[in-house]
C-alpha cells in the first residue's frame, strides 16, 4: 500500500500541464498514472498530453518570445533568483515528491532538489555575463561586432532518473539566454517537474514564457513530433536514451534546429594496481550507487589490475553486501526500487547472460523479496566484453568487474564503445594520471573521485554518448546564437 504524500504545501501536488500561465487539462481530457516505484501502485494521475496541447505550447511560448528575450538580463536573473530561493524553501516537499514517484531514498530526493537548484542560481548569475565580441576590423571605415543572442523557442525533455535536475539544467540557461520553453517530463516522474513550475509561476516568470505538459510513453511521440517539425522551435535540449537522441537529431534536421543531446554512457572504472585501494573502493560506491545505479555516469564496466584484483573485490563485496535496499519512505534504505519492473527485467537479463558467459556472482544476484522494483546491489566478476553488461547499460545496481594486465590493454577495452559519457579512474602516478585521462574517450573523466557533477563543471559526452554541454559558462552557450554585425562607411 502507498502512503498518502503529504506535503507542507499540498498545492504543491500539481496534476496538470501549464500552458500560457494556465493549469489546464489535455485537451482530449486524457489523463496518465502516476505510480510509486516502491509499492508499484498508482497514488494520482496527470494530463496525457498530444498534438494539440503541444501545439498550444508552442504558441504559447513563441507569443511570449518577443518581450521575454527584450527583458533586461539583470531582470531575467532575478526572476531565477526568486525560483531558486522557493526551491530552496520547499526542498522538504520537492524532496518527498522526488522520492515518491522516482524512488530513491529521501535523503537522495533532498539532496537532488539542491542539486538541481545549484543549476538555477549558477545560471542566474550566468545571464548577466552574456558577452559577444568587438574584433579588429581588417579594412578601414567599418565595425565588427559578435551579438550573443537567445536561439528562441526550446523544447526540453527530460529522464525520469534525476526528475529536478534534468529539468533545472536545461530550463534554467534557456531562461538566463532569453529563451522560452516548452517542456516534456519523463512519463514516470512528472509531479517533481509540475512542481517545480508551480515555483516558476510564483517566482513571476510572466505568461508564455515556461510550459510544460505531460504524456505517456505512448502518447510521447506525438508530442515530440510536433516540437521536430514546428519551425518556430529553434532548439531541442534532450536527455535520455542514445535511440531516441539518433531519432531527433534526424526528425530535426528538415528545420535544422540546435541540438543538446545527453545520451547514454558505458563508463569504464579502472583501478590500477598503485591505486589507494580504499578510496578507490568508496569512489566506486559513490559512483555507482548513487540512485541506484540509475544514472548515464554511473561505472558500467570495472576494471581492475591483476595485482589488486582479489583485495578490491573483498574490499567491495564486505561494503556492497552490507547496502540497505528498501523503499524512500524508509529512513535506514540506501537503495531504492528501481523505476519500474521493465528495468528490474533489464538487470536480470544482464545477471543471468554474465552467468551464462562465466562470470561468478559474489555478492546479491538476484531479485529481491521487497517487490517487483527491486534487485539486489550485486557484484559480479570474470566480466567480459561479450557479455551484455558490458555492451549495454545496465542501469541498476550491479558491479561486473574484469581482470586486466596492462594500462595499453585496459585503454583499449576502456574506450573500446561507441559511447563516450564519463570515466573513472585511480592511479597514484603522476604521470599515468595525465596518460590516461588523456586517452580516454569520453566527456568526462573522475580522477581518483567518484562524484564528478557539478554545476560550474560542463556535463555532457562525444561519440554516440551525445553532444552539448550543460552546466559551467558553456552551458548557457548551448541555448545562444552568434549574431556578427559589420557596419560599413565609417
Ligand atoms: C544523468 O544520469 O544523466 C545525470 C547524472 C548527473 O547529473 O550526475
Amino acid at each position: 500500500m502507498t502512503q498518502a504524500l503529504t506535503l507542507n504545501r499540498p498545492e504543491l501536488q500539481r496534476t496538470q500541464n501549464f500552458i500560457n500561465a494556465r493549469w489546464c487539462e489535455a485537451l482530449d481530457g486524457r489523463r496518465l498514472p502516476v505510480s510509486d516505484p516502491a509499492t508499484d501502485t498508482v497514488f494520482t494521475e496527470v494530463p496525457d498530453s498530444g498534438a494539440a496541447d503541444a501545439r498550444a505550447a508552442v504558441d504559447a511560448a513563441h507569443a511570449a518570445l518577443p518581450a521575454w528575450r527584450a527583458t533586461p538580463a539583470r531582470q531575467r536573473a532575478q526572476l531565477l533568483k526568486r525560483w531558486h530561493a522557493l526551491i530552496i524553501e520547499h526542498q522538504q516537499d520537492l524532496g518527498r515528491l522526488i522520492s515518491r514517484e522516482q524512488g530513491k531514498p529521501l535523503a537522495e530526493g533532498l539532496g537532488e532538489v539542491l542539486y538541481a537548484a545549484s543549476y538555477v542560481e549558477w545560471f542566474a548569475e550566468e545571464a548577466t555575463r552574456i558577452c559577444g565580441d568587438v574584433i579588429a576590423p581588417p579594412v578601414a571605415g567599418r565595425r565588427m561586432l559578435v551579438l550573443k543572442e537567445p536561439v528562441g523557442v526550446v523544447a526540453a525533455i527530460t529522464p525520469w532518473n534525476f526528475p529536478a535536475a534534468m529539468i533545472a539544467r536545461k530550463i534554467a540557461p534557456a531562461l538566463a539566454a532569453g529563451c522560452t520553453v516548452v517542456a516534456k517530463p519523463a512519463e514516470d516522474t512528472p509531479l517533481t517537474a509540475l512542481a517545480l513550475v508551480a515555483l516558476a509561476e510564483q517566482a513571476g516568470l510572466p505568461a508564455g514564457v515556461l510550459n510544460i505538459v505531460s504524456a505517456s510513453r505512448e502518447r510521447t511521440p506525438e508530442v515530440a513530433d510536433v516540437w521536430l517539425a514546428d519551425a518556430r522551435v529553434r532548439k531541442i535540449t534532450f536527455t535520455g536514451s542514445t535511440p531516441v537522441g539518433k531519432h531527433l537529431a534526424r526528425e530535426s534536421a528538415a528545420t535544422l534546429k540546435k541540438l543538446s543531446l545527453e545520451l547514454g554512457g558505458n563508463a569504464p572504472f579502472i583501478v590500477f594496481d598503485d591505486a589507494d585501494l580504499d578510496a578507490a573502493v568508496a569512489g566506486l560506491m559513490v559512483a555507482k550507487f548513487r540512485n541506484g545505479g540509475q544514472t548515464c555516469v554511473c561505472p558500467n564496466r570495472v576494471f581492475v589490475q591483476a595485482a589488486v584484483h582479489d583485495a578490491f573485490v573483498e574490499k567491495l563485496a564486505a561494503r556492497v553486501g552490507a547496502l540497505k535496499l528498501g523503499p524512500a519512505s524508509a529512513p535506514d534504505s540506501q537503495i531504492g526500487p528501481m523505476i519500474n519492473a521493465r528495468a528490474v527485467d533489464k538487470i536480470a537479463r544482464h545477471v543471468a547472460d554474465a552467468v551464462q558467459r562465466g562470470g561468478r556472482v559474489v555478492v546479491g544476484g538476484q531479485r529481491s523479496a521487497l517487490g517487483p522494483n527491486y534487485y539486489a546491489p550485486t557484484v559480479l566478476i570474470g566480466a567480459d566484453a561479450a557479455m551484455a553488461c558490458s555492451c549495454e547499460e545496465t542501469f541498476g545496481p550491479v558491479v561486473p568487474i574484469t581482470r586486466f594486465e596492462t594500462e595499453a590493454e585496459v585503454l583499449a577495452a576502456a574506450n573500446d564503445t561507441p559511447f563516450g559519457l564519463a570515466g573513472y579512474f585511480y592511479s597514484r602516478d603522476v604521470a599515468r594520471i595525465w596518460r590516461v585521462a588523456e586517452a580516454l574517450e569520453t566527456g568526462i573523466v573522475g580522477i581518483n573521485e567518484g562524484a564528478l557533477a557539478a554545476e560550474a563543471a560542463p556535463f555532457g559526452g562525444v561519440k554516440e554518448s551525445g553532444y552539448g554541454r550543460e552546466g559551467s559558462r558553456h552551458g548557457l552557450d548551448d541555448y545562444l546564437q552568434m549574431k556578427y554585425l559589420c557596419q560599413g562607411g565609417l
